[in-house]
């Protein structure tokens, strides 16, 4: 009766890595139990997912080719549109949102457009516009910017309502850290930058006061849903965002925060059901409304089994 916070099935987005091709279901060696996959294993996979009660997915794209302008990425016929389309004709009840960014689809492996040998924020921005306006084409339910680019929210915004998805709501990356933990996710989507890393776009982990200017900026420009990434070593940024803004905050634990768990699960070092239902929990008291996770269908098992 006196319990402050609660988890539930309801807060939970699963994220999948939907990769070009049949036949495909390879799992990512540092994440074990999470797979790059083709979509007809996506489909069955994010039907389990809903039938936990896992209410959403969050899709990342491992297309067929990869070039220097991203071009899959912003394609009607690339790997996220199709696997878009399949997931709404298969799954109809479960929300599907997109990550949005180049960083998958680009050779270089970067979050942008590369100018003068460094990313062009303002070249970026009418491509993330396109990219996000073609997952909504496809029936993206809501899309979700994770590039770090200043002024992105507004591009894709104004590109959503200008092409009849005004009701397409808009989750954005808005405090991303340049941080050692996505190590894990890299090696899944096979997104390393080739060259230089991503910290001319992403935080310095060192900074606080920067995560409110990074959101209220997002803010103006019509987010509707503030994602703080990673997520445990930043819960007092997730609980600095849900003071100054009355919107809904979503934390992403991220790929390294998964792999450790794992890790340490293996060696039989910690009691893995209980450290991730903790985690979760950690993530509701810091104020998160909504988690991303890998262990989403763990813990909504977990739920379902009255943890
Ligand atoms: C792409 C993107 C990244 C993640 C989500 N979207 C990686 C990055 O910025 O390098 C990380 C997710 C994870 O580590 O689980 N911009
Ligand atoms: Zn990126």
């Amino acid at each position: 009766m006196v319990r402050e916070t609660s988890l539930s099935t309801h807060d939970l987005i699963y994220p999948m890595f939907s990769a070009f091709g049949k036949g495909i279901k390879k799992e990512i060696s540092s994440m074990p139990g999470i797979y790059q996959q083709s979509i007809e294993y996506i489909v069955e996979e994010a039907q389990q997912a809903y039938e936990l009660g896992v209410p959403a997915v969050i899709l990342f794209g491992i297309p067929e080719q990869k070039d220097a302008m991203g071009s899959d990425a912003y394609s009607d016929t690339g790997i996220i549109q199709e696997t878009i389309r399949e997931l709404k004709k298969n799954v109809p009840g479960l929300a599907v949102i997109t990550d949005v960014c180049m960083c998958e689809y680009t050779d270089h492996g970067h979050c942008g457009v590369i100018k003068n040998g460094d990313v062009d924020n303002d070249e970026t921005l009418e491509l993330l516009a396109k990219e996000a306006l073609s997952h909504a084409r496809a029936g993206a339910d809501m899309v979700a910017p994770s590039d770090m680019m200043d002024g992105r929210v507004a591009a894709i915004r104004e590109a959503l309502d200008n092409n009849g998805y005004k009701d397409v709501p808009l989750m954005s990356y808005a405090v991303k850290y340049a941080s050692g933990y996505y190590g894990p996710f890299r090696e899944a989507a096979e997104s390393t930058p080739q060259f230089g890393d991503r910290r001319s776009y992403q935080m310095d982990p060192a900074n606080r006061l920067e995560a409110i200017r990074e959101a209220n900026m997002d803010v103006e420009e019509g987010a509707d849903i503030l994602m703080v990434k990673p997520g445990l070593p930043y819960l007092d940024i997730v609980r600095e965002v849900r003071n100054a803004f009355n919107l809904p905050v979503a934390v992403y634990n991220v790929s390294g925060e998964y792999s450790m768990i794992k890790a340490a699960s293996k060696m039989g070092w910690i009691d893995e059901d209980r450290v991730v239902m903790e985690t979760m929990l950690s993530f509701k008291r810091a104020g998160a409304d909504l988690i991303l996770t890998y262990h989403a269908k763990e813990v909504a098992a977990l739920l379902k089994k009255g943890y």
